[in-house]
C-alpha cells in the first residue's frame, strides 16, 4: 500500500515525531539528503494560488536532488477534461510524487486511489496539513516540545487550517482549542477524530465560542484568514461575524506571558490579527514560513524511503 499524506492523522504519533526530527537535521544540514538524485521529478500541481507552498516545494525538491514540475492546473488537462484516475495513471508512469494543492478532498482521495506514488495534500478546503508539520516544528523549536502545551486558533473553526490543528495538534499530544462563532464551528467528524487521536496521546480537544476562554493561558496562539480561497463572496458577512475573534494585544494578554503567535500566511492585519501582534515581538511567523521549506522536504523523504520499503 501507496503512503500518502492527505490528512494530519495520515501520520502516528510516532511517525509525526520521525518526520520533524528529520525535518530538524535536514534544516541543520539543508542538502544532506538526496532521495530524489537522478533528477527525479515531482508534480506539483496547483487549482488555486499560492507562494509559501509553490517557493517551498520548488526549492525542496531541487534541495533532495530532485525536479519539480509546477503544473498550474488550468493550463492542464485536470479539471474535468480528463478524469483523475486517467490523469493520476499518466503521472505515477512518469514522477517520484505528487503534489496538489486543490478545492474537494475527494479528488485528492481519488487521486491516491489512482497511483503508486505518494500524494501529498498542499492544501484542500478540509486540511492544510503540510502547514501544521512546519507549525509544529517551529512550536517545537520555539518551547522545545509539544505535547502538553495549550495551542488556541480564533477565528473559522470551519476551515483548512483548523481542521488541521485538531488532528495534527492531537496527534502531537497537544491541547487544542478551537475559538469560533457557532456556525463556523469545526466538523463534528474531524473533532471526533482529533478526540480519538487525544486519547491516546494525552492531548485534548476543546471547541468554544468564547474567545477569553479560549485564549486564558494559552502557549501557542494561531489564527488564520476569514475569507479562505474559493470563500470571497462571502466576505462582508465573514468579516462582520467574526470581529470578535480578532487576536490583539488584548487577546495576548490572556495567554501566557511566553506565548507565541503562529500565522500560516498570508495574513491580513487589522482582520484576523493586528498588526501590533503580527509583527510583534511574540511573532515568530517568519521561522514558520522558512519551516514549510524543512518540514515538507522530511515528509517527501520519509514518503519516499517508506514506499521503498514497501516495494522491496
Ligand atoms: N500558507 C500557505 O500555504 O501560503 P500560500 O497560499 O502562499 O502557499
Ligand atoms: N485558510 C486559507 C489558508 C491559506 C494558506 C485558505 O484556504 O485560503
Amino acid at each position: 500500500m501507496t503512503r500518502h499524506f492527505l490528512r494530519d492523522d495520515d501520520l502516528s504519533p510516532a511517525e509525526q515525531a520521525e518526520v520533524l526530527r528529520l525535518a530538524a537535521d535536514l534544516k541543520r544540514d539543508r542538502f544532506s539528503a538526496k532521495p530524489l538524485a537522478g533528477p527525479q521529478t515531482v508534480a506539483v500541481i496547483f487549482d488555486k494560488t499560492s507562494t509559501r507552498t509553490r517557493v517551498s516545494f520548488a526549492v525542496g525538491i531541487a534541495d533532495l536532488g530532485g525536479s519539480p514540475l509546477i503544473i498550474q492546473s488550468g493550463e492542464s488537462q485536470l479539471g474535468g477534461k480528463e478524469s483523475l484516475a486517467d490523469t493520476a495513471r499518466v503521472l505515477e508512469r512518469q514522477v517520484a510524487a505528487i503534489v496538489w494543492r486543490t478545492f474537494a478532498q475527494a479528488g485528492l482521495e481519488e487521486m491516491a486511489a489512482g497511483t503508486r506514488v505518494p500524494v501529498v495534500n498542499a492544501l484542500s478546503d478540509d486540511f492544510h496539513p503540510c502547514q501544521i508539520l512546519a507549525d509544529l516544528l517551529t512550536v517545537q523549536e520555539h518551547k522545545g516540545e509539544l505535547a502538553g502545551l495549550t495551542m488556541s486558533y480564533f477565528g473559522d473553526g470551519a476551515n483548512n487550517m483548523a481542521h488541521s490543528y485538531l488532528l495534527g495538534g492531537a496527534t502531537a499530544g497537544m491541547h487544542v482549542r478551537i475559538a469560533a462563532p457557532a456556525a463556523y464551528a469545526p466538523s463534528d467528524a474531524v473533532v471526533a477524530d482529533a478526540r480519538a487521536i487525544a486519547e491516546r496521546t494525552g492531548g485534548s480537544v476543546t471547541v468554544l465560542t468564547d474567545p477569553a476562554e479560549a485564549g486564558a493561558g494559552a502557549d501557542v496562539v494561531v489564527t488564520d484568514t476569514w475569507v479562505s480561497m474559493g470563500k470571497e463572496d462571502e466576505k462582508a458577512e465573514r468579516v462582520a461575524v467574526f470581529g470578535d475573534y480578532t487576536v490583539d494585544s488584548r487577546l495576548m494578554e490572556l495567554a501566557d506571558p511566553d506565548a507565541i503567535f503562529l500565522h500560516c500566511l498570508p495574513a491580513y492585519r487589522g482582520y484576523e490579527v493586528s498588526a501590533e501582534v503580527l509583527d510583534g515581538p511574540q511573532s515568530v511567523i517568519w521561522d514558520e514560513a522558512e519551516n514549510r521549506l524543512h518540514a515538507q522536504k522530511a515528509l517527501l523523504a520519509w514518503l519516499l524511503a517508506k514506499n521503498t520499503e514497501a516495494a522491496a
